[in-house]
């Protein structure tokens, strides 16, 4: 049995309107939601999240679509839940990802990829801190 996991998920503002669809395939695939809220980013808070990306081309770009309106923030428990988060999402470019992802089905290209997953363990735990503590 695999060990009990958080992640942090985001449904984009591109998404937003396909939020109860997205919602029912994460808990469909055995997650459960501990904390959920929709808020809107704001330019600076934006920034903070994505930090970690402000020397890449796309940073000013990726900023302004997640402050471009609201997005919802939950905070999910599985077993594995990182790396299976990951697999549900797909990769970045909606194009290149698999059938049955969530980005193959609501993305529409590489930066309006309609949701974000926590890649590890420590930046789950950072970006749940970041939302909800
Ligand atoms: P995320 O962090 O949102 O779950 O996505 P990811 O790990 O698959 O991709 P990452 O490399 O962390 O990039 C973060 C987000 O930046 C946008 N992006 N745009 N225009 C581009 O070439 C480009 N590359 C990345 C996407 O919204 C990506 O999810
Ligand atoms: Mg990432």
């Amino acid at each position: 049995m695999q060990e009990m996991e958080e992640t942090l998920f985001i449904i984009k503002p591109d998404a937003i309107s396909h939020a109860e669809s997205i919602i029912k395939r994460v808990e469909d695939e055995g997650f459960e939601i501990i904390e959920k809220k929709r808020l809107n980013l704001d330019r600076k808070r934006a920034s903070e999240f994505y930090a970690i990306h402000k020397e890449k081309p796309f940073y000013s770009e990726l900023v302004n679509f997640m402050s471009s309106g609201p997005v919802i923030v939950l905070r999910l428990t599985r077993e594995d839940a990182v790396s299976y988060l990951r697999k549900v999402v797909g990769t970045t470019n909606p194009s290149d990802a698999a059938p049955g992802t969530l980005r193959k089905e609501f993305g529409s290209g590489v930066c309006t990829n309609a949701v974000h997953a926590s890649d590890s363990k420590a930046n789950a735990d950072k970006e749940i801190a970041f939302f909800f503590k």
